[in-house]
């Protein structure tokens, strides 16, 4: 099957058979590895990238549902870390193994583009469905504060 949709506003083509999973596509046939496999059910987050701007688990999204569709996956916050999330993150040491981490940023980007200033109730149902194993949850709560802090300041 031949599909077309713009990957971090790059029209790409994906020939993979319909029912491959988007996180596949991405990593094996389009070559961008940020985003992760974790659970490959729905239930980790670690593969979050985003369909017309809402955050989605792209090992549970088929390739045919993608076709003329915007996607964005972690390498399209910036190259160079400055996007107030990736700043964030840093200040705040956020990654430990960081596997989780792609999944946490595009679920976190999610938020913070149409809400510059989450609540922890906001950021909890946010993130919910991202799990880290390392635990690092009240520092990815601390980086989304600051980043919707700067988001704020720069509007
Ligand atoms: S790998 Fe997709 S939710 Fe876990
Ligand atoms: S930083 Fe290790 S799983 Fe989240």
């Amino acid at each position: 099957m031949t599909v077309k949709f713009t990957l971090n506003g790059i029209a790409v083509t994906a020939k993979s058979d319909a029912d491959t999973p988007l996180l596949w596509v991405i990593r094996d046939e389009l070559g961008l590895t940020g985003t992760k496999f974790g659970c490959g059910a729905g239930l980790c987050g670690a593969c979050t990238v985003h369909l017309g701007g809402q955050a989605i688990r792209a090992c549970q999204t088929p390739l045919s549902t993608v076709d003329g569709k915007d996607i964005r996956t972690v390498e399209s916050l910036s190259k160079d870390n400055s996007h107030p999330l990736q700043k964030a993150w840093i200040a705040h040491q956020v990654p430990q193994c960081g596997y989780c981490q792609s999944g946490q940023l595009m679920s976190a980007a999610a938020l913070l583009a149409t809400n510059h200033q989450p609540s922890d109730a906001d950021i909890d149902s946010a993130m919910n469905g991202n799990i880290c194993r390392c635990g690092t949850y009240n520092r990815i709560r601390a980086a989304i504060k600051d980043a919707a802090a700067e988001m704020r300041a720069s509007a």
